[in-house]
């Protein structure tokens, strides 16, 4: 049984003192959630979230990690920096970062291999945007970001991939839960066609892109979704755990 995961990617929002007070409304709202709660927060909000999720299930994740150790890389938080912090997951390969500032499939592929290394557990994010989904190429996307992203990869206990359909971030248009299953398990096949049927079997992958209480709960019924990350309403305490309860 693979168990839901929700994640919330909070990208550049929130300063630390908001990221406090949007924590400790967040944290009664979610005390007796069946998924497991991540909440993945700019790096600067790191230290305050750990000592505010204390004591909850809510568990911490960063939205990058550096490929290098430690170094001359300006501008960049490295595995040991995110570990001695006490952070579990870390988002890798977010459309934004492949989009803004320069994130290809190679690099994506030395954050994960780093990440593993230094036992975060990695959110690796995949999805088309909407004109290679117009010109029929999200298979062809999906699996170059997919072989690429996770080439001489073969533990995947750790890792957590996220569906994000770039035309769904942030748009108000979701995918349809039929849609996002199918596409979600067309990942799944190809995953197994790679790294074996156990792998497949076992992976979560959460889909991304618009989700909100009102959907969460016909997404999270299709067979191939393990959970979801989300953007917009992960900035609100009663909409994030709205898509959380989604089972009411
Ligand atoms: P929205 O939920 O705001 O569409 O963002 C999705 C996303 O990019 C999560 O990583």
């Amino acid at each position: 049984m693979r168990k839901p995961i929700i994640a919330g990617n909070w990208k550049m929002n929130k300063t630390a003192a908001e990221a406090e007070k949007l924590i400790n409304e967040l944290k009664p709202l979610v005390a007796k959630s069946k998924p497991e709660v991540v909440i993945c927060v700019p790096y600067t909000d790191l230290w305050i979230a750990k000592n505010a999720i204390a004591g909850s299930k809510i568990k911490l994740g960063a939205e990058n990690v550096a490929w290098a150790d430690s170094g001359a890389f300006t501008g960049e938080i490295s595995a040991a920096m995110l570990k001695e912090i006490g952070v579990e997951y870390v988002i890798i390969g977010h459309s934004e970062r492949r989009q803004y500032f320069g994130e290809t499939d190679k690099t994506v592929n030395m954050r994960l291999v780093q990440a593993l290394k230094n036992d975060l557990k990695p959110i690796v994010c995949v999805g088309e945007t909407l004109e290679e989904r117009e010109k029929n190429k999200t298979k062809k996307v999906l699996k170059k970001q997919i072989l690429e992203g996770f080439d001489g990869i073969t533990d995947f206990t750790n890792i957590v991939i996220a569906y994000e359909p770039v035309w769904a971030i942030g748009t108000g248009k979701t995918a349809t839960a039929e849609d996002a299953n199918k596409t979600i398990g067309y990942i799944r096949s190809l995953i197994k066609k790679t790294f074996g049927a156990e792998v497949a079997k076992n992976l979560r992958i959460q889909y991304g892109g618009s989700m909100k209480p009102g959907n969460a709960k016909e997404l999270m019924a299709m067979r191939n979704i393990d959970g979801g990350l989300i953007g917009g309403a992960a900035l609100k305490a009663e909409d994030f755990a709205g898509i959380v309860n989604y089972k009411g």
